[in-house]
């Protein structure tokens, strides 16, 4: 399969480069800069390597240097940013820094002909965030681009088939940076472009079908996006190798552990271990009010229910996991302060006997994971699902938990569900759920007086759930829901629609 190498020097936009890599139809795989040999690089067969940016100057001694070697390779280099800077440091440029007039923001670029400015004009804009440029290129470099404060904006070595560019061609501020790329890719690299959703599918299956062979492999299926589409694949590649388990903690929405189970059982026809465990949860979570306790417990008591299964399965040589990319990102963030813990099945391989991980979505984006999804045949209400915490229900019934809260949480939460779809909504809001809150307010129904709880609606709009507005929902919507909610809901008296954006609050109310 053909493909690109993104090595990444931690730069923030390196998730970008792969996505629009893959868009031009080529397979990219990011990998980090210390984690790959010249002589791993060779044996993949990639077809080109872009080097990422990164926050780092190329002086500090301690800052990511590649193994020179893979400028030797013969495989086309592109580098960006900080990329660019390095690759001409460790050919014998000169950087330097701009120090008072360093660039960030939109700047106006001219470049000079080269196969990666073919078909862009003399004159466009450009994304820049630099302080340090390159002053000096190595011997056999030319420069091929400027601004008017940075001389070398771009440079290449043509006959090396070697190019440095210091501003973002993979943000969309960059006017041709999609262009930059794809001459990159095709003009440079010489790709095909017949990559596409499938043929990821289809060569991960052939994969894994030749490494796994004979291989015992456990999966945890939560029945989310990730880690369905992790399980099916695998089991087109090792059949009835693979066993799945699916704990059902009883904090999941109105029909779904069914849903779940009946689908790989049934159209799959995958080996699948349903654990009852609704009664253990709750057990555990009684009388529990703080949220982080409420994530807390579950966490661990997923682990503990999956290393009973686990044990009765015995030693396996494979565990798979549904981690897909933007998790490796978020797991590598490091220091940001924690404002909810949103571990989900973290320390699974500490209680499983395995010998080796497979991670069969790590570099895919979630709107590629639902496309795998899609071409391995999972139904659209399993791959179009909105996103669902791992502790579910648990953190939408506000303060403790009962059995029966639960239930009536899932009876408003579904109404909310089913009048969205009836009313082609699904796509108007990124997440939508219903709230079970602990207060309780007068209604009257006939005649009488009742005294019931609230039930918040909420509904977002979001990118990347950082940030979050709330949506713009229809009031015909919110009154259709409200009054089904309060006809048919026993104990709810009131209902309400959250109308604060991320931040300051959060998605979820715990
Ligand atoms: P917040 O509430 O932090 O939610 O704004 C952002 C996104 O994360 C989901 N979320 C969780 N997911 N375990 C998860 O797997 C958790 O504990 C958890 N808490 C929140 C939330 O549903 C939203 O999509």
């Amino acid at each position: 399969m053909e493909k690109i190498l993104v090595l990444d020097f931690g730069g923030q936009y390196n998730q970008l480069i792969a996505r629009r890599v893959r868009e031009n139809h080529v397979y990219a795989e990011v990998k980090p800069y210390n984690k790959i040999t010249p002589e791993e690089i060779r044996a993949e067969g990639y077809a080109g390597i872009i080097f990422t940016g990164g926050p780092n100057s190329v002086y500090d001694p301690a800052s990511p240097h590649y193994d020179p070697a893979i400028l030797e390779l013969g495989i086309p280099v592109l580098g960006i940013c900080y990329g660019h800077q390095l690759m001409s440091w460790m050919a014998g440029g000169e950087i330097r820094s701009a120090g008072a007039i360093s660039e960030y923001g939109k700047i106006s670029l001219t470049v000079e002909e080269s196969p990666l400015f073919a078909e862009i004009p003399r004159e466009s804009n450009c994304w820049m965030s630099h302080t340090d440029f390159v002053s000096a290129v190595p011997a056999g470099f030319t420069v091929i681009a400027h601004t008017e404060s940075c001389p070398c904006a771009a440079m290449s070595d043509e006959s090396r088939r070697l190019y440095g560019v210091q501003f973002h061609p993979e943000v969309t501020h960059t006017q041709f940076g999609g262009q930059i790329l794809s001459n990159f890719l095709f003009r440079v690299c010489g790709c095909r472009g017949d990559w596409k959703m499938d043929s990821f599918v289809s060569a991960s299956v052939r994969k894994y079908s030749a490494e796994l062979a004979g291989k015992k492999v456990l999966c945890a299926l939560s029945g989310g996006v990730d880690s369905s589409v992790a399980a099916v694949l695998l089991h087109k590649a090792v059949g009835d190798n693979l066993t799945c388990v699916f704990v059902d903690h009883g904090m999941l929405r109105k029909d779904e552990g069914d849903l779940v189970e009946r689908t790989f059982r049934e159209k799959f026809d995958m080996k699948i271990i349903r654990v009852n465990a609704q009664q253990r949860f709750l057990a555990k979570l009684a009388g529990v009010k703080e949220p982080e306790r409420k994530r807390k417990i579950i966490g661990e008591e997923f682990i503990r229910v999956f290393e009973e299964e686990a044990k009765k399965i015995g030693k396996v040589d494979v565990l798979v996991q549904g981690t897909i990319y933007p998790d490796v990102i978020e797991s590598g963030a490091g220091d940001a302060s924690v404002i909810k813990s949103h571990h989900n099945v973290g320390g699974l391989p500490d209680v499983v006997d395995f010998d080796e991980i497979v991670e069969p979505l790590r570099y895919l984006f979630k709107d590629e994971v639902r496309q795998a999804g899609l071409e391995l045949g999972i139904p659209g209400e399993l791959v179009w699902r909105q996103p669902f915490p791992g502790p579910g229900l648990a953190i939408r019934v506000l303060g403790d938990l009962t059995w029966d809260k639960l239930e009536t949480l899932r009876e408003a939460d579904a109404i909310f569900r089913e009048e969205m779809a009836a009313q082609g909504l699904t796509r108007a809001a990124d997440q939508y759920f219903a709230v079970l809150t602990d207060s309780r307010s007068v209604g009257v129904m006939g005649d009488a007086r009742t005294y019931g709880c609230t039930v918040v609606l909420r509904a977002v709009t979001t990118d990347d759930f950082m940030t979050a507005d709330w949506a713009r929902l229809p009031y015909e919507l919110l009154a259709k829901v409200s009054s089904r909610i309060t006809n048919e809901v026993h104990g709810i008296s009131r209902v309400v629609y959250d109308i604060t954006s991320k931040p300051p609050a959060t998605v979820e109310w715990e």
